[in-house]
């Protein structure tokens, strides 16, 4: 019964033209790699997928670091944090991230994750108590939305970084906890969120700012600190969560706040409590990230990005005045990821099928991923890209509107 049940889904995801597909990488994250495509044959592709935007995991020091931190570490940590798989390699890298965000965040704690899921189900479920209310941007990440589902709290959605209907939904709130939560990039659109504003509001409202900076870790800022620095923030409201499996080119993920809330993570968090630690390994590579990050290689490549993210707007503000019956629109983002909205589903798997065809790989976004209506290809850029790299994506992508736009 279970099988006939789970192919009457799986047939009506097919009908939606939303069956996602897993294809095998047999090269590096790196813009060019060898991909195994359904069919089991292996093609060259030129990247333009992942969330590497500083391009360091192939950084031979990263390598070098992982494979010292194995001859130190060896495998994995055994067992959870507080059994005994915390090890000077975590403890290191939360003294590190605790560093960085002191200018930000007062008290500033670091607790180290596995992935950015975990941490952001630890903190919405912990801090979001039946005494809290949630104020949840509605493009949040998933893990963001899964937390509020998870959590006792009352959750309220607000427009998308509409500080003004926050502001209402706040004023109407009696709850003794409210948190405001927002992705700081967000995920599938690019766009920085108004923490200035955000922040303000927690403020007058005595409020709590978590903010999911997944995609402005390593990409924003001067050092690479992210949102935070980019904005210039200082409060001890911040409840910052970082991912470290994007810019800083391995995996992993971090909470920084004040140091009473995370000690409170460590008592309370069941995402944090109920599962293994990180190999130390990881934790040991991840200092040498946080060194290229913050140093003159993170500088460099965050002025690259620059570069390219205005070489491919500009080139695809170019393409679409050349076919005006495209309905294809670019949305308005100044960070790495840089998304073509489409609309409908099966107008975006055509889309990224043909530049497939042409040995280019950029993923098409449908629902639930995005509203409905709005399927897009969400085209992420790398510093180690070169500019030939996105002359090469503006041609398929001309190449595709010739066969496309309507009549
Ligand atoms: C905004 C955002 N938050 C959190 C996550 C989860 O992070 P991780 O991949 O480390 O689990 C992601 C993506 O994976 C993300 O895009």
């Amino acid at each position: 019964m279970l099988l006939e049940h789970l192919q009457a889904k799986l047939d009506a995801i097919a009908a939606r033209h939303l069956t996602r597909t897993l294809r095998a990488a047999e090269t590096p994250t790196a813009p060019r790699q060898t991909v195994r495509g359904a069919d089991g044959v292996a093609r060259r592709q030129l990247m333009f997928c992942s969330n590497d935007y500083l391009g360091l995991a192939a950084h031979p020091d990263i390598a070098a670091a992982l494979a010292e931190g194995a001859q130190r570490w060896a495998g994995g940590s055994g067992a959870s944090h507080l059994i005994s798989g915390h090890t000077l390699a975590h403890e290191r890298l939360e003294e590190t991230l605790a560093g960085w965000y002191a200018p930000h965040v007062p008290h500033a704690r670091a607790l180290s994750f596995s992935t950015g899921y975990m941490a952001n189900l630890a903190v919405i479920t912990a801090l979001g108590d039946a005494e809290a209310e949630i104020f949840s941007d509605e493009l949040n990440h998933a893990s963001l939305i899964d937390g509020a589902r998870l959590a006792r709290a009352a959750v309220r959605c607000y427009p998308h970084a509409d500080a003004a209907a926050l502001r209402a939904a706040l004023a109407a709130s009696t709850a003794r906890i409210k948190l405001i939560v927002s992705d700081g990039v967000f995920s599938m659109d690019g766009d920085i969120a108004p923490l200035p504003e955000l922040l303000t509001l927690a403020d007058e409202f005595d409020a709590w700012l978590v903010v999911d900076d997944a995609h402005g870790f390593g990409v924003l800022g001067e050092q690479g600190r992210g949102a935070l620095e980019h904005f210039g923030l200082h409060s001890e409201r911040i409840v910052l969560v970082g991912t470290l499996g994007k810019a800083a080119g391995l995996c992993g993920a971090f909470v920084v706040a004040h140091a009473r809330i995370v000690e409170y993570l460590l008592q309370a968090a069941r995402p944090y409590i109920f599962t293994t630690a990180s190999l130390p390994a990881v934790a040991h590579a991840l200092l040498a990230s946080l060194d290229l990050v913050q140093g003159e290689a993170g500088r460099e490549r965050r002025a690259r990005l620059q570069v390219l993210q205005w070489h491919l707007r500009d080139g695809v503000a170019a393409l679409l005045e050349r076919h005006p019956r495209l309905t294809w629109r670019l949305a308005d983002s100044r960070t790495p990821i840089q998304p073509l909205i489409v609309g409908d589903n099966a107008g975006v798997m055509a889309l990224a099928a043909r530049l497939d065809g042409a040995g280019l790989r950029v993923p098409g976004i449908r629902p639930p991923t995005v509203p409905p209506g709005q399927a897009r290809l969400r085209i992420a850029l790398c510093a180690t890209h070169g500019t030939a790299d996105v002359d090469r994506l503006l041609s398929g992508l001309e190449s595709a509107a010739r066969h496309l736009e309507p009549a």
